[in-house]
């Protein structure tokens, strides 16, 4: 996770509305969303959690969308989620939490005038009702800073009906040690990611600070009584995170790790096959532009992959 010019300015692009319209219709681009998001439907997102399952992956689906000013839009999103839940558990891929669903509050109103706080609750009271009767559990994916406190407030709210409900929290913010230490407890299920959005000096650490940020803040989680959810694709602190539960005992059962669709993928095989638990984020819908200009600011290298298509054209 550097800090250089060229990832600040992706994720200052992640927010524009112009160049958005102008990468979404390059004629490149489809196929290049296709290696981080395996489709739009619903079906999508069924098959991709089969094919992930089949090879001893667990699954967390997330129908994308986040920032929405139209409670229609958080409707319908809540609506995504009913429908995936209730489909997946037909197939038999929810029980035990083997196939669950992560869920942005923007995505489901919070940033809504008035009411926003409450519409998004509800919406995801909602999913979590449905979440209840699939017998598996929903995870608040965390967004920029600005909206850290309302997701925490309302993970609190939450967790009073369904307290299986779990949290991601971000390393790179200075916040984020304490907000390990108030999750650590028994029964607390807390996602320990770096942090994907382009946030100051005055709130984040940043370049190599946020690498030795994540392994203080894992170091409290493997300490603790919670459930870590070890996000990273990073292998010297997927090395430190097995290093941390040997040492306090923990058996495979009681964390887990973490990655992206389409990244590292035999990496995840090989913690799978070794017989570590780990789950796939799986995005999916067409609402794929602020994520996928995201994983473009991670890694030069994908922006070399993008750009190299739009020229061979
Ligand atoms: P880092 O970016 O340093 O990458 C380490 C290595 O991983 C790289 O050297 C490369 O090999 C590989 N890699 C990483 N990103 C890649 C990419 N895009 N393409 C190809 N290879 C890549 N963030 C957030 O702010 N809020 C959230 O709710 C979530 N939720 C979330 C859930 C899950 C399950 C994961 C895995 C991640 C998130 N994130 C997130 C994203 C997270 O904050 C972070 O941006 C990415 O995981 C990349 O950070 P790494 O820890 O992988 O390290």
């Amino acid at each position: 996770l550097i800090r250089t010019p060229l990832r600040t300015s992706l994720l200052q692009l992640a927010k524009s509305g112009t160049v958005r319209d102008a990468v979404e219709k390059a004629p490149v681009t489809r196929g290049v969303v296709k290696r981080f998001v395996p489709g739009s439907s619903t079906d999508d997102a069924v098959r991709a959690t089969a094919e992930l399952q089949s090879t001893g992956r667990m699954v967390t689906l997330d129908f994308l969308g986040e920032d929405t000013l139209d409670l229609a839009q958080a409707q319908a999103t809540r609506d995504a989620y009913l429908t995936v839940l209730r489909r997946l558990s037909d197939a038999g891929a929810t029980a035990g939490g083997r196939a669950e669903v992560s869920l942005k509050l923007t995505a489901l109103g919070q940033l809504l005038p008035g009411d926003g706080r409450k519409i998004a609750l509800e919406h995801a009271r909602e999913v979590c009702e449905a979440a209840a009767a699939a017998d598996t559990t929903v995870t608040l994916d965390m967004e920029d800073h600005t909206t850290t406190d309302a997701t925490l407030e309302a993970l609190r709210e939450i967790r009073v009906d369904f307290p299986w409900v779990g949290a991601v929290l971000q390393a790179y913010l200075h916040r984020t040690e304490a907000d390990c230490r108030d999750l650590a407890h028994a029964g607390s299920r807390v996602r320990l990611c770096k942090g994907a959005y382009n946030e100051p000096a005055s709130v984040a650490f940043q370049g190599a600070d946020v690498d030795r940020s994540y392994v203080r803040c894992l170091k409290v989680l493997m300490a603790g009584e919670g459930y870590p959810m070890v996000a990273s694709h990073d292998p010297r602190l997927i090395e430190i995170a097995g290093a941390l539960a040997a040492k306090h005992g923990r058996d495979p059962h009681s964390f887990e790790y973490q990655m992206l669709f389409g990244i590292r993928p035999e990496e995840q095989q090989r913690l799978a096959d070794r017989g570590d638990q780990m789950r796939v984020y799986v995005p999916y819908g067409d609402d794929w532009y602020g994520y996928f200009m995201r994983r473009l600011a991670e890694r030069p290298a994908n922006v070399g992959f993008f750009l190299r298509g739009v020229a061979t054209r």
